[in-house]
């Protein structure tokens, strides 16, 4: 077992994790254990759980990014309330982003604030969502409208939970491993070109959910080091956005992001000096694991979505962008044609 002990969390790293879990529920004599749990999680990895927990409510929602909003928030308000959880009450949130987003929102909410802790059964959950504290739901169509940033008390990660997680959702997660390493570490960068598709190894895992770790232990709220995240976002939301209002079946999140770090890292090459022999080694990796996005990409409304990106600052869009692989550079601008370009050279790859 891996550990990182951080002055406000805890991370746990590992295929014995639940057994430390055990341990520390033991000690810390929670008034009431409450377990969140979507659909899906509640049939592949609640049985893993299970024998490490006695004494506990399970909660369920259904899963999926539309139910991350404020009736189900309510909802589980309420059965908290209806099992009179106090503030010594504890909620263990078992499942992807869209979960501990929305189980760590409302244990932080719930009076004030209750301890919650992080099992994250996603990819994307174990080396981004689950850490860094921001917690919240969706708006009508807004997304993460609603929250506050807050930290789980601990995360416990257990690669395991990954046997049962289908192709697409590791796709999913792919897409941010190498975001960090493309942000700051080119010799993580260097080992997952030489893993096949989608696997990714539990070394590199780690590897690549220490590099959120520093960073959001650096700049928890967000203003500057913790900008470097948004490598590939710009241009990869507004594709997500335009494939979902678009598309039959609508890119991931992850898929957006893919397209948008090869735009992002051409960009690089003309704004920060990132060698076309890097930006070739970006595409190509991206190009061989990520299928290729068939439909059109409209410059004028995807540009028109990235001018209302929040991140924007002073009206310009922002852009992360690479110096070379593993260093990032935050708050940069540019013009149009060079996001058109950015757009076309991804469509003729
Ligand atoms: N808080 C943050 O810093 C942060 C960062 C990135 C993303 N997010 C949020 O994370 C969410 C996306 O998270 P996600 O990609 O994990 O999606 P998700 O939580 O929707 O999970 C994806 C799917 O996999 C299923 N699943 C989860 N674990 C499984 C397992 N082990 N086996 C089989 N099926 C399993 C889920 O039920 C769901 O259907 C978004 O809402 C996004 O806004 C938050
Ligand atoms: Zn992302």
């Amino acid at each position: 077992m891996k550990e990182i002990i951080q002055k406000d969390f805890e991370i746990y790293f590992g295929s014995d994790v639940l057994e430390k879990l055990a341990e520390i529920l033991i000690n810390k004599e929670y008034s009431k254990i409450f377990v969140l749990v979507d659909n899906h999680t509640k049939i592949h990895c609640w049985p893993i759980l299970s024998p490490y927990i006695v004494n506990y409510e399970l909660l369920e929602i259904e899963s999926g990014e539309s139910n991350k909003n404020l009736q189900n928030a309510e909802l589980i308000w309420t059965k908290l309330q209806q099992h009179q959880a106090d503030k010594n009450a504890v909620i263990i949130n078992l499942g992807g982003g869209v979960l501990t987003d929305l189980g760590g929102f409302i244990a932080a909410t719930y009076k004030r604030g209750i301890d919650f802790i992080n099992i994250p059964t996603t990819l994307l959950g174990m080396v981004d969502a689950s850490i860094g504290g921001k917690l919240g739901i969706d708006l009508h169509s807004f997304k993460n409208a609603v929250g506050l940033i807050k930290n789980p008390k601990y995360i416990f990660i257990d690669p395991t939970f990954l046997k049962t997680l289908p192709a697409i959702e590791m796709r999913n997660g792919l897409a941010e491993v190498c975001k960090h390493a493309l942000i700051d570490d080119k010799s993580l960068f260097e080992q997952l070109q030489q893993t096949h598709e989608s696997e990714v190894l539990d070394s590199l895992l780690f590897q690549s959910l220490k590099i959120k770790v520093k960073i959001v232990k650096k700049d928890p709220f967000e203003k500057d080091l913790r900008k470097t995240l948004n490598f590939g976002h710009t241009i990869g939301h507004a594709i997500e956005t335009h494939s979902l209002k678009n598309d039959p079946i609508p890119l991931k999140h992850g898929e957006a992001i893919a397209i948008g770090m090869i735009c992002e890292a051409y960009m690089s090459v003309v704004i920060q000096g990132l060698s076309t022999d890097e930006l070739k080694k970006i595409s190509t990796y991206f190009i061989s694991r990520f299928p290729k996005y068939k439909g059109k990409l409209p410059p004028s409304s995807l540009i028109e979505y990235m001018k209302n990106d929040k991140k924007n600052e002073e009206g310009f869009i922002n852009f992360t962008l690479l110096k070379k692989i593993g260093k990032a550079k935050i708050n940069c601008h540019c013009h149009d044609e060079l996001i058109i370009k950015a757009l076309d050279y991804y469509q003729h790859l």
